[in-house]
């Protein structure tokens, strides 16, 4: 006989972790199974805001204090152009609504210690994870046994297997731009810091006191950042956030950073349902990767509670055009950010490059104008 639960959910990322918790704290019963270990879980290195909706799920779900306490509120953004600074005060435009800097990894590892230490049942290391009878009755076979359930979400990202078991749509998008980062020991700057100039895009921000992380813009094809020395990277962070005297540091870390984006449609498929990464992956422009998925983790959970308390799956069935809307609006803004910070290089046409600062000016001239990304970044409930 298989095992039996309410909800199965495939991925123990910020997608699974988040929706694990709120079914918990509802006396929802669940099984969370999660292909790799604990400690590769919890020391995976990605997003590091959670912006100001995010915040209040936390809050709402009485976890605030769980997940968020001592973590400091977002307050301005430096946008440094040609070397020029300009402070953008989000929280002062948005009604005070403030993000949350809380490194992934810091969420992650509080999200899966306080579901665990609540008598969670998180399997790691579950190798085969397979679906079946999704618009049935599902079962899911992984190579520790088969469970059934009412319902089954699939939060195991871009790489998972739960995706393949819809018919779906794909969209997908290449930016046409990558980034180099690196992880140094260097001071962190007093605020966020992205340098807009014509030699490319360049930012910083802080990672603890005596750390920073940095961007560099590059030419995917032409150029190839794990062969640049490290002055190189470090005389174009200079140049291009118009400081000849940052100082340098030993860099720690060097990755590739992919700028594509892609979704799919739609995000559910009978009692399937799909959340964060597995179904849909946006630019790091505008931090919105984890936030979506922690806002489809939220949206998923209270429908699945009133499915599964009241049998009233009107939520459920809304899920996917709901979870559907904040993707494509935070799509829109990702590449509108992304646009506005990157087509100031010299490789943009100069009527591209017109338009790029055409932008970047209304957001300090006009209010409307930096509302709209204040609001953005805050994160929004509109599409409820
Ligand atoms: N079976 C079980 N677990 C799986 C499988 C599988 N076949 N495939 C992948 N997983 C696990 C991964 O090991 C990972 O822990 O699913 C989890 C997915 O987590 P994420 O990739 O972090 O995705 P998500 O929870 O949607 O969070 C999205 O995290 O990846 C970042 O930039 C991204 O900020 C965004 C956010």
């Amino acid at each position: 006989m298989p095992e039996t639960t309410d909800v199965v959910i495939i991925g123990a990322g910020p997608a699974g972790l988040t929706l694990a918790n709120l079914l918990q704290r509802n006396e929802i019963s669940c099984v969370v199974l999660e292909a790799r270990d604990r400690s590769y879980v919890e020391e995976r290195q990605r997003a590091g805001v959670l912006d100001h909706y995010g915040g209040e799920i936390f809050a709402a779900a009485g976890l605030a204090d769980a997940v968020i306490a001592g973590a400091p509120r977002e307050k301005f953004l430096e946008l440094r152009y040609a070397g020029e600074p300009h402070f953008f005060d989000g929280p002062a435009h948005a009604g005070g609504r403030a993000g949350v800097i809380v490194p992934q990894q810091l969420l992650v590892r509080r999200l899966l210690g306080t579901f665990v230490d609540g008598g969670g049942d998180l399997r790691f290391a579950a190798a085969g994870v397979a679906l079946h009878d999704v618009t049935s009755k599902p079962r899911v076979t992984y190579a520790g046994g088969e469970i059934q359930a009412a319902y089954v979400a699939g939060c195991d990202g871009f790489h998972g297997v739960s995706r393949h078991s819809i018919p779906s749509t794909d969209y997908t998008f290449d930016h046409g731009i990558g980034w180099y980062t690196v992880l140094a020991d260097a001071p962190p700057p007093r605020h966020a810091l992205m340098g807009i100039s014509e030699h490319g895009f360049a930012a910083q921000f802080g990672r603890g006191p005596t750390a920073s992380r940095f961007y560099l813009e590059y030419r995917p094809g032409a150029e190839d950042p794990r062969d640049w020395p490290d002055d190189y990277a470090w005389q174009q962070l200079r140049l291009r956030l118009g400081d000849p005297a940052l100082p340098g540091g030993t860099i720690t870390d060097k990755e590739i950073v992919e700028m594509r984006s892609f979704v799919t449609e739609p995000m559910a498929y009978g009692n399937l349902f799909l959340a964060g990464d597995a179904a849909h992956i946006i630019t790091p422009m505008g931090a919105k990767g984890m936030n979506l998925a922690v806002a489809d983790a939220d949206f998923l959970a209270k429908a699945l509670i009133r499915a599964l308390r009241g049998a009233d799956e009107a939520a459920l069935r809304s899920y996917s055009d709901t979870c559907l809307r904040r993707t494509w609006d935070y799509q829109e803004f990702s590449r509108w950010f992304t646009e506005m910070v990157h087509d100031a290089g010299a490789r943009s046409d100069p009527f591209r490059r017109r338009l790029a600062k055409a932008r970047f000016d209304r957001l300090f001239r006009n209010e409307a104008a930096a509302a709209y990304f204040a609001d953005m970044m805050a994160g929004t409930a509109s599409v409820e």
